[in-house]
């Protein structure tokens, strides 16, 4: 696991959106994992401009994100597809085709979960998912007490996410769904490669338990401790919490890998 100390949130996401780009195009077919979120938006918006000003090509591109409300429907706007639309695939010379989002309002939501391990696996599995961080430790919507081996199932929201995301639904967490569709731990353990992306306030306390403390099902992000590809980016107000950090500060300054990034 390599933890990246950005001095900013700006400069956290632009630095997560390069290594997105670098590995576009080091394989322009790249099966990539996407997150919804508000972490997310300058990931994508700097990834759009990538496009329109250098021509970063998606045209062979395929995605899978990694969760979706039960019960919203994709053309609703508090969808995570219409997320995706709004903020990256309408930017970009992607091809519809081939993104993927869990379908919210499968009528059989199990055999959907189902179909959608098969579609991932269908395309020789993910390269590089991207992942954010919730203020209770849940990546996509794996909640604490999540199986570290969990696969594409429905998962029942905790109060602590309904709070976190009621932004979109008029700020009252009771119209949050109670209920999202989400790959597993396990699913997003199985990508080659993990991109974390965590920045502010918020989120100082979990990341430090996170990267820092036990393997817990507990805290679902820490299963990235167990992954053999893992890099968690965040900014230096995230980083308040680690112990680590002036380690970590050491590595991305002398390590050969990131001298170009410095
Ligand atoms: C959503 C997802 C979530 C978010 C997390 C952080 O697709 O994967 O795990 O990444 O809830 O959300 P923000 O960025 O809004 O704090």
């Amino acid at each position: 696991m390599q933890i990246i100390i950005r001095p900013t949130s700006e400069i956290a996401a632009l630095l997560t959106a390069r290594l997105i780009a670098e590995a576009l195009t080091a394989k322009p077919d790249l099966v990539l994992g996407l997150a919804t979120g508000r972490t997310m938006e300058r990931v994508y918006a700097d990834l759009a401009r990538r496009h329109l000003d250098h021509g970063l090509d998606f045209s062979s591109c395929r995605t899978f994100n990694l969760d979706e409300y039960v019960g919203i429907a994709p053309e609703d706007p508090n969808s995570y597809r219409h997320y995706m639309n709004r903020h990256l695939f309408e930017r970009v010379n992607i091809d519809l085709r081939n993104t993927h989002v869990p379908n919210g309002v499968a009528s059989d939501l199990a055999a959907e979960c189902a179909r959608y391990e098969r579609a991932i696996l269908a395309c020789g599995g993910i390269d590089l998912q991207l992942l954010g961080i919730g203020t209770d430790g849940h990546i996509g919507f794996n909640e604490p007490l999540a199986s570290l081996r969990s696969r594409t199932r429905v998962e029942i929201l905790t109060s602590a996410t309904r709070r976190q995301n009621a932004g979109m639904f008029s700020g009252d967490p009771e119209r949050v769904p109670p209920c999202a569709l989400t790959m597993g731990v396990g699913t997003i353990l199985d990508s080659r490669r993990c991109l974390m992306l965590a920045t502010g306030s918020e989120k100082t306390d979990i990341l430090a338990k996170a990267v820092e403390g036990p393997i817990t099902a507990m805290i679902p992000a820490s299963a990235l401790q167990m992954h053999p590809d893992s890099t968690i980016i965040v900014d230096e107000t995230a980083a308040t919490g680690l112990r680590g950090a002036d380690y970590c500060r050491t590595i991305f300054n002398t390590a050969p890998a990131w001298a170009a990034y410095r």
